[in-house]
Order: C-alpha cells, then sequence, then structure tokens
C-alpha cells in the first residue's frame, strides 16, 4: 500500500490517542505480517570520532577543539567483531565520522579480515566517499551502506550540512551508488530539526518508498550544546516538527505501513527519550536493535548528541539483557544475518 502525501500529513498532526494506537497497532501487525516476529540484533563499532565536516547538528563536527579524537586499531576492531559473533549476532556495522585517515586499503584489509574470521555480514556508515572508495569496501566483502539524508528538504539540508569547502554533496547520488554497487542500502533522517517542516517530512516519508532502500532509520533529533543547533530555544511556528518520541513514532509507523518488507531499527536515539522508548518504537513497526559494543574507553569520546539513559547500553551484559527484553516482549531473537526479504511489497 502506498500512502498518499495528504494520508501522511493528516497522521503526522494526529492528536487523538485512540487514532494513534491505531496507527501503532496497524504498523506493527504489518511488521509481523511481512517479517514476523524476530528481532534482528546489530553490533555496533564506532571505529573513529575524527570528522572533516561541520555539520550544524552533530558533536563529531570539525574545529571542536574539546573533544579529544580516536581511531581504532585493526586488533581493537577484530575484538570488537569476535565479541559480537560470541553473542551469536549476525552483523557487525562499522561507523564513524567522515574520516579521511581511514582509507580504502586499510578498511579493505579490515573487512576481509572481519569476514574470514567471523562471517558476519558487514554495514558500512562512513558517511560521504568516493565511488571508488565505495566500490573497493564493496569488493573487499563489506554487505550494506547506511547514509541518512536526515531531510529531503534540500535548503534545511544546505544549512545543516554544509559542504566540504570547494565540493558538493549529494547524497541521493550516493544512494544511487550503492545500489548499483550491489550493496543493501540504508537512510534515514533526523525528526524534529528545527526549521522542518510536517510537509517535507511527509516527503521523506514518501521518498522511503520512491528510493527503494532496504533499512531507514529515524531518531529524534537531539541538541548537543557543542553544536550551532544545540540551544534549546529555536525560533517555533505552527508547521515545526517537534523531537519528541510520539513524533519519532509517528514516522517509524508511517514508514513502516509505506515499506512493508525493510528493516527498520529502534534507534538508539529514540531510547535516549525514556526507558521505554525502545520498545515502543518495536511495538510500532520497527524489527532491529543496534546495541553498541565500542570499548568502553572510546565510548563517551563517540560523542554525537547527548545521552542520558545510556548506563544500561555500557554495560557488558546488555546483549543478554537485551535479549532478554525481546523475550519477554513475546518476539523472537533474529538468526542469520537479517538481510531485507528479497519479496517486494
Ligand atoms: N541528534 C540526533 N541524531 C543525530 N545524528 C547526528 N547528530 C545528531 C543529533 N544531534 C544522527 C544523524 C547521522 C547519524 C549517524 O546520527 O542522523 O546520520
Amino acid at each position: 500500500m502506498q500512502l498518499a502525501k495528504n494520508d501522511i500529513l493528516a497522521r503526522l498532526v494526529e492528536t487523538d490517542p485512540a487514532r494513534l494506537e491505531e496507527l501503532w497497532l496497524a504498523a506493527d501487525s504489518l511488521r509481523r505480517q511481512y517479517l514476523g516476529d524476530a528481532i534482528h540484533l546489530r553490533g555496533l563499532v564506532e571505529i573513529s570520532n575524527i570528522c572533516v565536516r561541520s555539520c550544524a547538528y552533530c558533536g563529531l563536527r570539525t574545529g571542536r577543539s574539546d573533544l579529544k579524537r580516536y581511531r581504532m586499531t585493526l586488533p581493537e576492531i577484530l575484538e570488537a567483531a569476535r565479541r559480537i559473533a560470541s553473542h551469536s549476532f549476525g552483523t557487525i556495522v562499522l561507523q564513524s565520522g567522515e574520516d579521511q585517515g581511514i582509507t580504502q586499503s586499510w578498511l579493505a584489509q579490515v573487512i576481509a579480515r572481519i569476514k574470514t574470521e567471523t562471517g558476519l555480514a558487514i554495514t558500512l556508515s562512513l558517511g560521504e566517499r568516493s565511488h571508488s572508495d565505495l566500490e573497493g569496501w564493496r569488493i573487499a566483502g563489506a554487505d550494506r551502506y547506511l547514509l541518512r539524508f536526515e531531510t529531503s528538504d534540500r535548503t534545511l539540508f544546505g544549512c545543516i550540512h554544509p559542504p566540504r569547502p570547494g565540493q558538493t554533496s549529494d547524497r541521493f547520488k550516493t544512494l544511487e551508488w550503492l545500489g548499483q554497487m550491489g550493496y543493501e542500502v540504508g537512510t534515514g533522517i533526523m525528526v524534529g530539526i528545527p526549521g522542518q517542516t510536517y510537509t517535507s517530512l511527509a516527503d521523506d516519508i514518501g521518498l522511503f518508498r520512491d528510493l527503494d532502500v532496504d533499512m531507514v532509520g529515524i531518531g529524534p533529533f537531539l541538541p548537543h550544546p557543542a553544536t550551532p543547533l544545540g540551544s534549546a530555544h529555536h525560533p517555533s511556528g505552527p508547521d515545526q516538527v517537534p523531537n519528541s518520541e510520539t513524533m519519532t513514532l509517528k514516522v517509524l509507523a508511517l514508514t513502516r505501513l509505506n515499506c512493508p518488507t525493510i528493516n527498520i531499527p529502534s534507534t538508539t536515539a529514540l531510547a535516549t527519550i525514556s526507558d521505554v522508548s525502545r520498545e515502543h518504537g518495536l511495538k510500532a513497526g520497527a524489527n532491529v536493535i543496534m546495541p553498541n559494543f565500542t570499548p568502553r574507553q572510546y565510548r563517551l569520546l563517540y560523542d554525537i548528541y547527548p545521552s542520558k539513559t545510556d548506563v544500561d547500553e555500557n554495560d557488558e551484559l546488555f546483549p543478554d539483557v537485551i535479549k532478554a527484553r525481546i523475550h519477554s516482549m513475546g518476539r523472537t531473537v533474529g538468526q542469520g544475518p537479517g538481510r531485507r526479504p528479497r519479496h517486494r511489497s
């Protein structure tokens, strides 16, 4: 079913609790119908917090002199990969800032070693990289690539995500390349960016389907005090989308209705809102969780946004805790790599 833009807009502004409950239930039942009850676990490793970009929302932006920078070594990454495999997860996600020190040849070696030693599916989330880098990593064995377009409003995107001097950035072009190279492709957005309107948000949801991506990550915008968008007070008119849990869940559920077979994580950014937000995501269409396996000494340095409630996330036992929570929800732990099913809706 393809939702019309007006239909999406009407549900984005819905406030009636009974109608919202219907929306969560519709998304949940479509998720069950197409994907079953399995929740796939992906082990996240934040391999570098070095970044050349100066995004107005992100705490890793270049020029933040108060933030100590790191890049993990090959042995450290392999160690994290082994831990992920030892918990029977099917996928490792390697994420970083846009770090030019992550060269094609070095990362190709990392990818090859992870593949031969663990057999894990490998997802990369390393920002905007060249055609040749992306191709090289695909050949080396990477399976998936995540690149959120953040907002389809080109003017807003330009304001919050300035290009590197003398260069242009076109995330839609990069997403197209990734598909052509045979990657499974993930994208996504932040909900409640200052200046984001309901109309543009409805366009974002329509685009997920038009782009035919395999995965969509949706999280609330979380103001970071060390960034230009970090101040708590922004001019807000009636068309400003709030960065609330409910609004994030609406976008998640509508994305599920529009794209029944894709993988949708209940994101860490959503989980920072309250202790039950992650579960709410899983009951409104999500089917993936990405527990953090970044070594302890680097966790706080991967300071994209301020996080309050990741206390249990930092516990060694978190993978087991999360499995217990999955079972207590009446769901099962996904086996294997958890690819998007091949049949299309
Ligand atoms: N609030 C919420 N999400 C953020 N991201 C980056 N900074 C923030 C923030 N302040 C998200 C972006 C990026 C992903 C890796 O993290 O959507 O694509």
